[in-house]
């Protein structure tokens, strides 16, 4: 990932290989921008302008390069529909025009105060979080098993200067550019550990990472592993794990800012290194993804990072149950009859709804800790793809306060949320004959049921579930979320937590 620095000026003070200005559509700010940060392109602007080449619409970019330097113009678009995701699209846009030079320095300029001030309306600070966000989101790329690194490639960007040409906003350019690259450098190690192979990551390889980054940011982590987990009764995970040949982990951090006794918000993270579905098992096209199931504990290492970084005052703990989910002799078998943590008898009627087995004993653990929040984020169905396809996660949960907090964090990060219903005939749809529950519902509402099931393991704490199935893994390039693993969590809970404290 490229440097980040800011800067205060113009680009004939700013030293970069191309600058990047984003440009409004409004032609009176459409004219200020360019005075105020480019005039000695006015009349090159103007043209551009006349012939319809350029005219600040969202989605529009062109290229100059003159005798004062290269340039990229990156439409803003229209007043109305500006706000914060415009400018992290922008940024990445600008990233993206900005590499088809060769040009290891790039400046990208703010949108000038009176924009943000009036018209995006947010704070400074936050508009430079956007920019730096989509920006350096939109260069990640996972290589840590090419030879070739993208970041060596010939033209690669190795510094971003950010840049305002406001006088008297560089402080708070800065404090922006702080927050940015902690935000951004979460996300990057949860899209690592998302996009890492299930070879690499399995429930050890996970336990370790934890355990680094607890030791990197001064958290407590304690791994329990199997003869531990057998102890704690955690028959969800242990049932799970049983086709497997690797041990499982169960992964508990615990981050205290002033090491005050505060209710704690408490994270559980999905870690199923790789999900074949197990004896119920997985078609091959469907089986190719799962490397990917530990998303929802990729992205709570990734808050817990942040959370840490950015010293929140607030006590959180992070639960993860971590293991694969396979086929071999000893494997779990569709029938079986399982005991839960508490005592809870499950049917399984289906070894592939194996998510909510391990997350059923990470709540049961996190009653101890009379949590002021209990928050689960989980790969967990597919029925949530169908739903709402890779542009929300599904939320469920018994708190409005809770779930209403969720929703603005979503909007704000446009890591967005949408509501399922949890009504009581949901519930009635996995009650089993011969046991307390059973883990399997209908055919119908799969992402409702699902949560129905996690439900019944909550004991009243005030709880959301997330399912980002849907949302963790993208097939398709959007402008800042490459390929792959998005991250997504990261910056919802971390905004989340910020607005609780
Ligand atoms: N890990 C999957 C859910 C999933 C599907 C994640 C697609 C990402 C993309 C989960 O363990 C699973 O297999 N769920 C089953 C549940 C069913 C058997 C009740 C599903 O959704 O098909
Ligand atoms: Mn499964
Ligand atoms: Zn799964």
């Amino acid at each position: 990932m490229p440097k980040c620095t800011g800067h205060y000026g113009t680009p004939e003070r700013i030293a970069a290989d191309v600058h990047a200005i984003p440009i409004p559509s409004d032609s009176t700010l459409f004219n200020k921008t360019v005075k105020q940060i480019c005039p000695d392109l006015k009349s090159l602007i103007a043209e551009l302008r006349e012939n319809e080449d350029f005219s600040g619409k969202a989605d529009e970019t062109v290229t100059l390069a003159t005798d004062a330097g290269r340039f990229v113009l990156v439409g803003l678009g229209d007043t109305d529909a500006m706000g914060v995701e415009r400018v992290r699209r922008v940024a990445a846009q600008a990233m993206k025009e900005a590499s088809k030079f060769v040009a290891p320095t790039v400046a990208l300029y703010s949108p000038l105060e009176e924009i943000v001030r009036k018209i995006l309306p947010v704070s400074f600070e936050e508009t430079v979080v956007a920019m730096m966000e989509g920006a350096l989101m939109s260069l990640y790329s996972y290589d840590a098993f090419r030879k070739e690194k993208s970041d060596s490639k010939k033209g690669k960007i190795k510094e971003l200067k950010l840049v305002t040409a406001d006088e008297g906003y560089q402080s708070r350019l800065k404090k922006g550019i702080q927050e940015a690259q902690i935000l951004t450098d979460a996300v990057e190690l949860t899209r690592n550990l998302a996009n890492a192979p299930a070879n690499v990551v399995d429930a050890d390889a996970l336990a370790k990472e934890a355990t680094s980054l607890g030791k990197k940011l001064g958290i407590k982590t304690v791994i329990l592993n199997k003869k531990e987990i057998v102890a704690n009764k955690m028959g969800g995970l242990l049932a799970v794990n049983q086709g497997s040949k690797r041990e499982p982990r169960f992964i508990v951090m615990e981050y205290n800012d002033k090491k005050q006794r505060l209710k704690p918000y408490v994270l559980i993270g999905k870690g199923i290194t790789f999900d074949s579905g197990g004896l119920s098992i997985k078609p091959s096209s469907a089986m190719e993804e799962m490397k990917t199931d530990m998303s929802g504990a990729a992205a709570v290492l990734g808050t817990m990072y942040a959370v840490a970084k950015l010293k929140l005052p607030i006590r959180l703990i992070a639960l993860i149950p971590a293991t694969d989910n396979m086929t071999g002799g000893g494997a779990l078998c569709p029938g079986d009859i399982i005991t839960m943590a508490n005592g809870t008898t499950v049917e399984v009627k289906n070894t592939d709804a194996e998510g909510r087995l391990v997350l059923a004993d990470a709540l049961i653990y996190a009653q101890r800790y009379k949590p002021r929040a209990l928050i689960d984020i989980a790969t967990l169905t597919g029925a949530v793809v169908v739903a709402l396809a890779s542009h929300a996660t599904g939320m469920m949960g018994t708190d409005e306060e809770l779930l209403e907090a969720m929703q603005e964090a979503g909007g704000k990060t446009y890591e967005r949320v949408w509501e399922l219903p949890l009504f009581d005939e949901y519930g009635k749809m996995m009650e089993s004959d011969i046991a307390d529950l059973k883990n399997l519902g209908g055919k119908w509402g799969g992402a409702i049921t699902a949560g129905m099931f996690l439900k019944h393991f909550t004991a009243d704490m005030p709880w959301v579930h997330l399912d980002i199935a849907g949302t963790a893994n993208i097939d398709k390039a959007t402008d800042y979320q490459p390929k792959g693993a998005t991250g997504v969590g990261v910056r919802l809970l971390t905004r989340f937590l910020q607005q609780m404290k």
